[in-house]
């Protein structure tokens, strides 16, 4: 082919991990997870599995208009049903207050539910049916009658109408786009167009509440035990003290889970005017319109390059939607300026308010429609150049962050590029629009780029060593279904040695040490150096017990002269062989267990976030097979390298990335919740119409991971790989199927209509 990638040959030399694996550990290993056993045989306990004694069910009533104000609501008749315990409105519902998101936290609804007449979206709680079961709560709730007055609801698809400006974000602008833009040898101008997405995991949101006289115990579908208590405490008037949330198993969340929405503080409020325990799970249809979902954006990309490819102008202006009650602002131009160099760039946002259910974060937030549209432009300007996508991206990498001039605390880019394009056969190419073939199919290649900011929290965790030889490890954060009790036994393995299966980890509970919320990659980078230093100060103190007990072996001795090493306390100077099992020790000196507290202090805090810039990155390289008699488009390969630092396990981390390709494929080939101009209301609000990629859609999947060790980020090198393992999945698929078809697709989802066009490759042409 005529564009040979530069430095493919040195692919095979990409040095290795820069830091050694630790020995006699699991960590970069494939280890199924402990918690599989209880998954497959249903004794997981989900939220809405918990059934208290004397559980009574509640059931929201739901607008049916978008817009307008609430007349009067007749209860008379649904009071009556059989069954019906309570029906609130807004007249007798308890106080419930507006919260004050607080560092950490979110609310993306501000207004506390049923607070007052005004309706802003299809599906918004008017009123709340409590009854005996679930069925009695339902019927009554469909015969409650709400009288309101209707305005015309905006739920335009246009968002360049009633596009409000932002301010622009630091890092986003540098030197003079305009200029640059018009006086470039070769440019790129279009503009790009995602819709709303839909969260949909397979656990519906719910919530079992109780108020115990004292508390308020609530099993919450939540990605943050400790955001849902501080803001659920603000919500119900009680110190957060009285509220215990927990959550331990997530049926996934993808960010729609990640803060508290209104049904919780209904159920929570209920539980204690009726002195009974609520359950209220959101079903399929609500969860359309009440839980958030991924904005809906229009982006603009103006990029300039010399003839030989280099940018000199790159800008994006975008434009997001939001709801009436909701400020949030669809980020996506967070990657755009560290992505590559370029002397000019200008990055710009505007939102848009709708009558719609407030948008939340959706997997890697911003940067999925961001990298959409940033990537299917350099993918447009490498045409343009005649140029190999991949090299028009190596020659404008940068050497550190364009955006701060500060250096990476780890980017391989380039690496997972280079991997990439070797594992996938990229050199195979030929680059003319429909020229690959396979029998009757066209088959069209495509590759992206992709980075995705890599954070760190505070956190705490602690650690006991139990006299029976096993260990415990408690960290308030959770599982969303990604590993994380697999990864945390493994750190627990590698640090005292006592075998993962003799590992007991309990997370999900505001009642154990304050950990992160599960949601922007943060949890393993978080909580590892947390359960590293638990685990030390826990060998510290058993090595104390170990010098002070007079029936062990080593009463008297310094303590500094004795080491751990694999769960057996030894001299130094002697080997492990000689040495005493802490079980043992703690038994003779009459202790059930020893503990370690452990810490770890987040980005914000840390010096080295002065001076590094951390993200993680990646490049996915795709293949669609086209065939034009029967217009079917599949995507039949994929190939996704990622630079996420340590991977600390590699089947749970393969297992985030084949669940991210699944989902961008949905991205760019089926996704769209589509909204009723007249009504306000998303038309397709149920699994049958709302298309999401089925196992038949699977394409076959290579998930590679460079495995460099990020030693600045942390401990162990690792950084999170939720949300990278979507980015570039999108716009690597538009531009495989532009390979194929001719047909540039800016308006996601790709449809087989914008295929069936005059300019559409056949096999015939
Ligand atoms: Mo993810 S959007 O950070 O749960």
């Amino acid at each position: 082919m005529a564009n040979e990638i530069q430095g493919q040959q040195d692919v095979l030399s990409i040095p290795v991990a820069g830091t050694p694996k630790p020995s006699n550990s699991t960590i970069n290993t494939e280890v199924p997870r402990i918690d599989g056993r209880y998954k497959t045989t249903g004794t997981a306990k989900y939220t809405s599995d918990y059934n208290l004694p004397g559980m009574v069910y509640a059931v929201p009533v739901c607008s049916t208009i978008a817009n307008g104000s609430i007349d009067a609501i007749d209860t008379n008749k649904a009071s009556a049903m059989r069954g019906v315990i309570r029906l609130y409105t807004r007249e007798n519902l308890p106080k419930i207050y507006r919260a004050n998101a607080t560092a950490g936290s979110r609310l993306d609804e501000h207004r506390p539910p049923l607070s007052d007449d005004k309706i802003d979206y299809a599906g918004q709680y008017v009123a709340l049916v409590v009854a005996r079961t679930l069925d009695q709560a339902r019927d009554a709730a469909d015969a409650v009658v709400v009288r309101c007055k209707e305005d015309k609801a905006n739920a335009t698809r246009d968002l360049a109408e009633g596009m409000v400006e932002e301010k622009l974000r630091q890092g986003n602008k540098r030197g003079e786009t305009g200029p640059a833009f018009e006086v470039a040898a070769v440019k790129v101008d279009e503009t790009y167009e995602t819709p709303i997405e839909v969260h949909n995991p397979i656990e519906l949101h719910a919530s079992v509440a109780q108020w115990t006289g004292q508390k308020y115990v609530l099993y919450e579908t939540t990605q943050s035990i400790f955001a849902q208590r501080d803001l659920l405490a603000q919500m119900l008037g009680v110190p957060k003290e009285q509220v215990q949330v927990i959550m331990r198993y997530l049926g996934s969340g993808f960010g729609g889970k990640l803060w508290p929405w209104p049904h919780s503080v209904l159920a929570a409020a209920a539980s204690r005017d009726l002195n009974l325990p609520v359950k209220l799970v959101v079903d399929r249809h609500m969860m359309f319109k009440t839980v958030g979902h991924r904005p809906q954006t229009t982006q603009r990309m103006r990029i300039g390059a010399t003839l030989d490819g280099k940018l000199t102008s790159l800008q994006h202006d975008y434009t997001s939607d939001t709801s009436i009650l909701s400020d949030l602002a669809e980020n996506c131009g967070m990657a755009t300026p560290v992505m590559y160099t370029t002397p000019n760039l200008m990055v710009r946002s505007s939102i848009v308010k709708r009558n719609v259910g407030s948008p939340t974060a959706m997997r890697c937030p911003g940067t999925v429609p961001g990298i959409y549209a940033l990537e299917s432009a350099m993918d447009e300007l490498a045409i343009k150049l005649k140029m190999d996508p991949v090299q028009l991206r190596l020659i404008n990498e940068p050497p550190n962050d364009p955006s701060n001039n500060r250096p990476f605390t780890s980017r391989h880019l380039v690496e997972c590029m280079k991997l990439g394009a070797e594992k996938f056969g990229w050199s195979k190419r030929n680059p003319e629009v429909g020229s690959m073939r396979k029998g009757d199919l066209i088959l069209g290649w495509g590759m992206a780029a992709c980075s995705y900011r890599s954070n760190r929290g505070n956190c705490k965790a602690t650690v006991h060593l139990n006299d029976d030889g096993k260990a415990t490890v408690l960290c308030g954060t959770q599982d969303i279904g990604t590993g994380t009790y697999t990864i945390f036994a493994q750190i627990v393995h590698a640090k005292t040695g006592v075998p993962i299966d003799h590992v007991d980890v309990q997370l999900g509970d505001t009642d154990q040490p304050e950990g992160p919320h599960s949601g922007g990659s943060w949890v393993t980078g978080t909580v590892l150096p947390a359960i590293d230093k638990a685990c030390e100060a826990a060998i510290q103190s058993l090595l104390g017990i170990a010098v002070q007990t007079p029936s062990s072996p080593f009463h008297g001795a310094v303590s500094n002269e004795l080491a751990f090493t694999n769960g057996v306390v030894h001299r130094k100077a002697e080997s492990e062989s000689s040495g005493v099992a802490f079980a043992d020790l703690l038994k003779r000196a009459g202790l059930r267990a020893i503990s370690g507290d452990g810490e770890s202090a987040g980005s914000f805090q840390d010096r080295n976030a002065q001076a590094y810039s951390s993200h993680s990155f990646g490049a996915q390289f795709v293949e669609v097979e086209w065939d034009p008699g029967i217009a079917r488009l599949r995507v039949s390969r994929v190939v996704s390298v990622l630079d996420v630092g340590r991977v600390i396990n590699l089947k749970t981390a393969r297992n985030q990335v084949e669940g991210a390709i699944v989902m961008g494929i949905g991205m760019a080939l089926f996704e769209e919740a589509i909204y009723d101009q007249r009504t306000g209301h998303p038309l397709n609000a149920n699994l049958a119409d709302y298309i999401v990629t089925t196992n038949a859609d699977c394409p076959i999947i290579d998930a590679i991971f460079t495995d460099f060790p990020d030693p600045i980020a942390n401990t162990y090198g690792a950084r999170g790989c939720g949300e990278i393992s979507l980015a570039g999945l999108a716009p690597a698929i538009t531009a495989a199927v532009y390979h194929a078809t001719g047909v540039r697709v800016r308006k996601l989802p790709v449809r087989i209509e914008d295929l069936l066009t005059a300019d559409a490759h056949s096999l015939t042409a």
